[in-house]
């Protein structure tokens, strides 16, 4: 299948620019938080990350600590480079990212140049690769100077071991400075990676989104789906294979609380009147955004990839739906 430069599309795929950059991105990214550690079994692992390619999702994004283990999902997904996709490397847009815990001692976590030169370096043989297309400051780091952080980006694109460079979970002010920086050393931001969906705008509350429209950068959201809440997972009860009950290191029983089952259930009701899972509308509403760039969904299977990405599919939400989103979203009633 021919790839339509015209229409950003290579089969049911859409691409999306990344702000003003060369790069395309597909609207549907694939992320290796969870179920790529050794909790996972390995086979399920590279299930998905070949639903994921054969659908056209060519951009994957890990950090130096996911696992469990830390630095198991990069090892895992090293290793499905090197055994299936070792011919499709420049089809692929792999991001990594460094500055939270990730080894013992001083140097083992935020954002130094020691740290975030040697993490990279380390990812880099985790993954079997030579370069990675993007590299992101995972957090802000208040006890190290902006510049020494942003000038180790710079220069971790200028050795090579990276193509781009992204900042995630900035705070705006921060952020603005990072863009000016970066700019200025022509090594400018790609993309800006924060958690926006349905259940937590903050990067639009926090002027993120508008800073962004401004410097023509991209924007990733991360945990489109609520980790898991935005979909059928919760609505009956807490299932045995879900990430609540096997692997909840972030998020928790009591997370579920009745106010938000309760708006889980009237989202769940309107994507029904759609005609389409609770999942599909949670991404389209994301993706129905201004300046959003793609999601960043996780998946435990192939099945849940291949249902999301009808996301690409639904239709926009009339001033009617938003209302009653927004109404459903400020409703605090168990
Ligand atoms: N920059 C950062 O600090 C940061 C932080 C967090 C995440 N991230 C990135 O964002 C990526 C995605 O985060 P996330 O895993 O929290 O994303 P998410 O898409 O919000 O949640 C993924 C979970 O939702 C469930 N799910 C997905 N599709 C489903 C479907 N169609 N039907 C029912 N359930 C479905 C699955 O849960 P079950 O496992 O229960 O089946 C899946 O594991 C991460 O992998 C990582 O790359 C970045």
């Amino acid at each position: 299948m021919m790839y339509s430069a015209d229409a950003n599309r290579y089969g049911d795929m859409q691409y999306r620019r990344c702000g003003n950059s060369g790069v395309l991105l597909p609207a549907i990214s694939l992320g290796f938080w969870h179920n790529f550690g050794n909790i996972t079994p390995e086979e399920q692992s590279r299930a998905i990350v070949r639903a994921a390619f054969d659908a056209g999702i060519t951009h994957f994004d890990l950090a130096n600590n996911y696992g469990p283990e830390p630095g198991a999902a990069e090892q895992r997904l090293g290793k499905f480079l090197h055994d299936d996709l070792s011919s499709y490397r420049d089809e692929l847009f792999i991001a990594t990212k460094a500055a939270y815990d990730m080894w013992d001692g001083p140097y083992g976590s935020w954002a130094s140049r020691k740290h975030l030169v040697a993490s990279l370096d380390q990812s880099l043989r985790r993954l079997r690769l030579d370069y990675v297309d993007l590299f992101y400051c995972h957090r802000y780091d208040p006890f190290t100077p902006l510049e020494e952080t942003l000038q180790a980006l710079v220069d971790i694109v200028r050795a090579g071991k990276a193509l781009y460079v992204g900042l995630s979970r900035w705070p705006l002010d921060a952020t603005l400075k990072g863009y000016d920086y970066l700019r200025q050393h022509d090594v400018p931001c790609l993309i800006y990676q924060g958690r926006f969906n349905l259940f937590d705008q903050t990067p639009k509350a926090e002027g993120i989104l508008d800073a962004i429209a401004q410097n023509q950068t991209g924007f990733i959201s991360f945990s489109p789906l609520a980790q898991g809440l935005l979909t059928n997972r919760y609505l009956n009860g807490i299932p045995s294979d879900s990430r609540m009950a096997h692997d909840p290191r972030y998020l928790h029983a009591d997370m579920l609380t009745p106010q938000v089952l309760n708006k889980i259930k009237q989202l769940n009701e309107l994507a029904v009147m759609r005609g389409e899972t609770l999942s599909t509308m949670a991404l389209s509403w994301i993706l129905h955004h201004p300046g959003i760039t793609s999601v960043l969904v996780g998946a435990s299977s192939p099945a849940q990839l291949r249902q999301n990405l009808s996301a690409l599919q639904s239709p926009k939400f009339s001033e009617e739906e938003q209302q009653t989103i927004t109404n459903i979203l400020h409703t605090n009633t168990p």
